[in-house]
């Protein structure tokens, strides 16, 4: 059979016969890579035209939604309950999952600690294409982890780990990553889009056929999407991020596609030596450390999944030396924290124009709820008038384009964390409190409606000039 060179993107699959430097179909510039093909179409093209003609012959069959009374699906709890939460109550049978993050951020600490709490009976086969067990086994040994039932493979070649795992059958499969895992009949390297595509295909159809859940690791770009083709993600069943501060414990898993469950619930852990330890309260943690009486942090409430959570930002306005001022946001939107700036500038007249302005969200995670922007906005204003915002508030409320604050959704939620953390003030839309059917006790609400009450309340000078 004779082989032939073609060019894929790496971002969207795209094939070309010759190598271009930006990518007509997703537009990303160097992202098409070589790779060998077997010259199988002409044979590709007769077996189709010959299934085509055999089934032109059978008749198929559609069968009624209302006559096919299947059980719903069956899962499995990891006995972890923070990962239970993020699959939407557990691991689904046949189920495959891929999980991402930058490197060194916890995933297969993650997974390996999953073998150890993982709640079926049976073998775990955790597969490995980046340690040797030797180093696997010494992870095990730091975590505490003794694995009776755990089954340890260091192997790239997809179809004799499939053998291995059919001869097995093991409860769960583990695959750490699917870039390097390779298929001998595609003639390109390991990483590869092709190379991944079909392995992954090959894992899938295993759990497909078997009822065995998979997890796949996926590395992640240095754009923080996960390397490999986009089909990879649409393949398979759940798509999970590990995200967090690497110089930090805090570590969140999100899920950003799941068949089988929601997709806004998040996991949180804590990076320690001896592993990832379960946060069932994370706002203690992100709240440790609070530096007091200092300008420009204040503490927010939000929703995150089904769970509310106190967070702080952190603002920090310093006169500028550039001719345009420099913004930098970590944690949260870039575009809302302009559009933030700018509401503040054009309806309270503060000059964020001459400053340049840093935003920060402490604990490394990442806000995304409209519900952050008065605090962002009293975060700010905070730091341009040097004035701290009390230590027992915590702020919660959107804002709109003309300076209005707007309701939020399961505020009585909120104040209850809030109430939970010790704080004492809440500084809420006005709109919230007409719908709070019970304030905890020793909890102050503050109403606003608008920006220049919010000003009015911190800053008694009212919005002159800076
Ligand atoms: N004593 C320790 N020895 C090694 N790692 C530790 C120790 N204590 C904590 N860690 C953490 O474990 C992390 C490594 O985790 P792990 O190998 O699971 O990451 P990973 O996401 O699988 O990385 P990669 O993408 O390289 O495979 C380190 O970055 C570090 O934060
Ligand atoms: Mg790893």
């Amino acid at each position: 059979m004779a082989s032939k060179t073609i060019y894929v993107c790496s971002e969207c699959g795209y094939k070309s016969i010759k190598w271009l430097g930006k990518c007509p179909n997703c537009s990303s510039w160097n992202t098409l890579s070589e790779e060998e093909i077997e010259d199988t179409v002409s044979e590709s093209k007769n077996s189709m035209r010959k299934s085509m003609l055999t089934r032109a012959g059978s008749e198929v069959e559609a069968i009624a939604l209302s006559e096919n009374d299947l059980p719903d699906y069956l899962r499995e709890k990891t006995g972890c309950a923070e990962f239970d939460r993020v699959l939407g109550g557990g691991l689904v049978n046949g189920s495959v999952v891929l999980i991402s993050g930058e490197p060194g951020i916890g995933k297969s600490t993650l997974l390996l600690q999953i073998c150890s709490s993982y709640n079926a009976e049976g073998n775990i086969l955790y597969v490995s294409g980046e340690e040797s067990a030797a180093q696997i086994s010494l992870r095990a040994k730091r975590l505490g982890i003794k694995g009776q039932d755990i089954y340890v493979l260091s192997e790239t070649n997809t179809p004799k780990i499939l053998e291995k795992a059919k001869s097995l059958s093991p409860k769960l499969l583990i695959v750490d990553s699917i870039q390097t895992m390779y298929h001998t009949e595609s003639n390109t390297i390991p990483g590869s889009v092709t190379q991944i595509r079909e392995c992954a295909s090959m894992y899938i159809n295993f759990a497909k056929t078997s009822g065995v859940p998979v997890i796949l690791v996926g590395h992640v770009t240095k754009e923080g999407s996960i390397a490999g083709p986009k089909v990879l993600e649409h393949m398979v069943d759940t798509v999970l991020y590990f995200e967090g501060d690497r110089s930090q414990g805090f570590r969140l898993i999100r899920a950003m596609k799941n068949r089988f469950g929601p997709t806004n619930e998040i996991g949180v852990f804590e990076m320690t030596d001896s592993g990832l330890k379960e946060m069932p309260n994370p706002s203690s943690l992100l709240l440790s450390d609070r530096p007091g009486n200092v300008s420009g942090n204040c503490a927010i409430a939000i929703i995150e999944g089904t769970r509310p959570l106190i967070a702080e930002i952190q603002a920090l306005v310093t006169p500028t030396i550039f001719p345009s001022p420099k913004r930098m946001s970590t944690g949260t939107d870039y575009n809302r924290l302009a559009l933030i700036l700018a509401v503040l500038e054009k309806r309270l007249g503060l000059r964020f124009s001459i400053n340049d302005v840093y935003l920060n969200v402490v604990g490394g995670i990442r806000i995304e709820e409209t519900a952050s922007d008065t605090g962002t906005a009293l975060a700010l204003i905070s730091s341009i008038r040097d004035i701290p915002v009390p230590e027992d508030l915590v702020c919660m409320g959107e804002l709109g384009l003309s300076g209005e604050i707007r309701a939020v959704s399961r505020a009585e939620d909120r104040v209850a964390e809030a109430k939970r953390l010790g704080f004492k003030k809440v500084v809420l839309p006005k709109r919230n409190i007409k719908l709070l059917h019970k304030v905890p006790d020793g909890i102050e609400l503050i109403p606003v409606a608008n920006i220049f009450e919010l000003l009015k309340l911190f800053a008694p000078n009212g919005g002159e000039k800076c």
